[in-house]
C-alpha cells in the first residue's frame, strides 16, 4: 500500500519541492494550502507527473483547521505516515537589523502563530493517525536561524540574521521537537527539525544560495527515515546542526 503524506504549505516554494520529491518515491500526497486555487494548481502539476495528489484546505490561523484535517484523512487514508510541518512565514527582513529590542508584539504573535502554536495543535491532532501508520515520520521545518548554539557562537555565520520573532519562532519549534520525540520515544513515530538550506523561495529571497529544486532534500530524507533512523534530532541534509 502507498504511503500518505500531509505537507502544510505545499502549493509552493521548499514545500511543493518535497511533495514532488516525496511522489517520485510512490507517496500518495496530500498538501495543505490555504488559498484553494493555487493548491488546486499544484496538485494538477504533481498529478500530471504520474503521482498521485490532491489539495485541501489548511490555512495554519484557523483554528478548526486540524479538526478538518484530520476528518479528511481519517476519512479517506484512515492513517497518515509522514507529516510535513513546512508551512511558515516571515514578517521581518530575514538579512538586517536585529529586531530584539523593537518588534512589534503583532508581529511577534502572528509569527508564532503560523510558525509555532499551529504547528503544535496540528501534530497533536494528527498524532493518532500518526500512530495507525507503521512508520509515522514528522518533519519540523525549522531554520538553522533557531539554533542557539550557532547564533551565538564567536563569528557565527549566521551573524547578519537577527529577524527575532521568525528566529525565535524556531527555536520554539525545535523545543517542540525535542519534546515530542522524548514523548513518542517508545512508539514507532520519529520527529525531527530540518534546516533546508537558504533557499531562493519568496521567503528566503533572491540572495540565498540554494535553488528551489535543490530545496526538498533534507525534508525527504527525514520523511523516509528507516527504522533505524534518528528520532529528536536537527539536521541539514546529512549533517547534524546544534540546538
Ligand atoms: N527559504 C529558506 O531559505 C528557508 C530556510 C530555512 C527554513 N525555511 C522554512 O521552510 C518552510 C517553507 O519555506 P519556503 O521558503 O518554501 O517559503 P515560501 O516559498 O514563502 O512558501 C511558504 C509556504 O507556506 C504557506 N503559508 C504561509 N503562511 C501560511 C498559513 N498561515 N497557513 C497555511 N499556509 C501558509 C504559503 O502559502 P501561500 O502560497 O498561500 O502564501 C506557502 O505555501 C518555512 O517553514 C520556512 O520557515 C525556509
Amino acid at each position: 500500500m502507498k504511503k500518505v503524506a500531509f505537507i502544510t504549505g505545499g502549493n509552493r516554494g521548499i514545500g511543493f519541492e518535497t511533495a514532488k520529491a516525496l511522489g517520485a518515491e510512490g507517496v500518495s500526497l496530500i498538501i495543505g494550502c490555504r488559498d484553494l486555487s493555487k493548491g488546486q494548481g499544484a496538485a494538477k502539476a504533481l498529478q500530471e507527473q504520474g503521482f498521485q495528489a490532491e489539495s485541501i484546505s489548511y490555512d495554519a490561523n484557523d483554528k478548526q483547521a486540524p479538526d478538518q484535517v484530520y476528518r479528511h484523512i481519517e476519512k479517506n487514508y484512515g492513517a497518515l505516515d509522514i507529516l510535513v510541518n513546512n508551512a511558515g512565514m516571515i514578517m521581518e527582513d530575514l538579512i538586517g537589523k536585529n529586531s530584539s529590542t523593537s518588534v512589534d508584539q503583532g508581529i511577534l504573535k502572528q509569527t508564532f502563530e503560523t510558525n509555532f502554536f499551529a504547528v503544535v495543535a496540528l501534530t497533536q491532532k494528527l498524532i493518532p493517525l500518526l500512530m495507525k501508520s507503521t512508520a509515522g515520520r514528522i518533519v519540523n521545518l525549522s531554520s538553522i536561524v533557531g539554533s542557539l548554539g550557532i547564533q551565538s557562537m564567536e563569528n557565527s555565520p549566521i551573524e547578519p540574521a537577527k529577524a527575532f520573532a521568525y528566529n525565535a519562532s524556531k527555536t520554539a519549534l525545535n523545543a517542540f521537537t525535542v519534546h515530542l520525540a522524548h514523548e513518542l520515544k517508545d512508539t514507532h513515530i520519529k520527529v525531527n527539525s530540518a534546516h533546508p538550506g537558504w533557499v531562493k523561495t519568496e521567503l528566503g529571497g533572491p540572495y540565498a544560495p540554494m535553488e528551489i529544486a535543490d530545496s526538498y532534500k533534507t525534508s525527504l530524507r527525514l520523511a523516509t527515515l528507516d527504522k533505524h533512523g534518528p528520532t529528536g534530532g536537527f539536521f541539514h541534509e546529512a549533517d547534524t546542526l546544534p540546538w
